[in-house]
């Protein structure tokens, strides 16, 4: 039985700050963020949207085209910027979607990687229980402390997929390579809202976990590095994610995966499967029957290489255009508000918007509450 992705989709905020704003203002020299970590733009949050508002847009977009919403029996939900310890994001998610209660939910916790381990759940469930579809959701928004190196790499989306039998965009190939090991190289203790990270330390161990995973997929799939026709890796930032390229395939361009995360910046969860959908979106030739290699790495840290086929007439289920207009038409914020934003704040006399039909109008008695357009 085959099974994959069947529909995938993301959304991010309706704001953005240029990093040549962001530049200027912190006395740095733009070259390096747009060269030296590769990045333009980063999606900023106003108050009233968070990782459910941005997760419910990204799941109605991704379940639109599944005719049968009643199978989906599973809603698993990824991310590290969590606002609660017990329930999870994945119930107002399915609420919000009217999804039917007969139905398991929950959240999943390992940085970067979670939504690589709720593809893995949702694939050995589906092959147990073969007419089921199981959503999955990675949403994240970043946030490190001003004025530190790792402040033009926040960001921040949302990533939703249907795993299914009969996919009608990739199908998972049965091989994996897996690295975990305990580091303190990014974490973010329970009573912080912003992440914690050792840059460098990262950044050595995204690589020397990738090289593991890679040489672990090589020997249990019998392949060579030739056999992988396009590549995705995790992008906390674009520069990253090519010098992954670099390592694994001195000559391969993977621009085409890079065009929407260059724009958005890190966001964690959702990350590497925008660089799916970027690549899709983005890459002119006919991907019918190619291997995709994608690389997932969470800090502290797990990692995975595992490959993806692309099926035939996955073309007629892309919303590229969709996708560059959501890129395209969010607003241009000021520093000013960047700032304001930090602090859950906005201008007065300004109304923001949602990226889509639920907003979070506040924290009444420790409730989150919510509003649906
Ligand atoms: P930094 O210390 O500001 O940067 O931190 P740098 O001084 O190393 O410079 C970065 C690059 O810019 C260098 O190039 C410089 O040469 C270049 P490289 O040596 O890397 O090729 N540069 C310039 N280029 C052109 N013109 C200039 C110029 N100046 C310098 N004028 C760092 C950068 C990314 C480390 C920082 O932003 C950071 O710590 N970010 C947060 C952590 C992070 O993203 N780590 C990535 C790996 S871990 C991961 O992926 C997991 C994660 O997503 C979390 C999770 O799993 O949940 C983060």
């Amino acid at each position: 039985m085959k099974i994959g992705i069947d529909s995938i989709a993301f959304s991010t905020s309706k704001y953005v700050l240029k990093l040549s704003t962001l530049a200027a203002k912190r006395g740095v020299d733009y070259a390096k963020y747009c060269v030296g970590i590769g990045q333009t733009e980063m999606s900023v949050f106003p108050p009233n949207e968070d990782i459910v508002t941005i997760a419910v847009d990204a799941a109605e977009k991704a379940i639109a085209k599944v005719e049968d919403k009643n199978a989906i029996d599973m809603v698993i939900f990824a991310s590290e910027s969590s606002f609660d310890l017990s329930k999870a994001a994945g119930i107002y998610v399915h609420h919000f979607l009217g999804l039917s209660d007969n139905c398991r939910i929950f959240d999943l916790k390992q940085a970067c990687y979670s939504v690589t381990a709720a593809l893995q759940m949702a694939k050995s469930y589906v092959a147990c229980n073969p007419n089921s579809k199981v959503l999955i959701i990675g949403s994240d928004v970043v946030k490190y402390s001003k004025n530190t190196s790792g402040e033009p790499t926040q960001g921040g989306a949302a990533v939703a997929m249907v795993v299914s039998k009969n996919p009608r965009i990739a199908e998972f190939e049965p091989y994996s390579g897996v690295y975990s090991t305990e580091i303190m190289d990014f974490w973010r203790p329970i009573y912080a809202t912003e992440a914690i990270f050792d840059g460098k330390l990262s950044a050595h161990n995204y690589l020397k976990s990738m090289d593991i995973c890679f040489e672990r997929y090589l020997s249990s799939s019998k392949l060579s590095a030739q056999d992988i026709d396009y590549s995705c890796f995790h992008s906390p930032f674009c520069k990253m994610a090519r010098k992954a390229g670099r390592q694994l395939f001195p000559n391969k361009n993977i621009d085409n995966s890079l065009a929407y995360n260059e724009l958005i910046g890190n966001s964690c969860s959702a990350s590497l499967y925008i660089c799916f959908i970027s690549l899709l979106d983005n890459t002119p030739e006919d991907m019918s029957g190619k291997r995709v290699g994608m690389f997932s790495y969470g800090s502290g840290s797990v990692a995975e290489y595992f490959s993806l086929i692309i099926c035939n007439g996955y073309a007629d289920m892309l919303t590229a255009n969709a996708n560059r207009e959501m890129l395209s038409n969010r607003a241009e914020i000021s520093f000013e508000e960047y700032e304001l934003f930090r602090n859950n704040q906005t201008l007065k006399n300004k109304v923001y918007e949602n990226v889509g039909k639920v907003t979070l109008t506040g924290i009444i008695n420790d409730k989150r509450e919510y509003v649906v357009r």
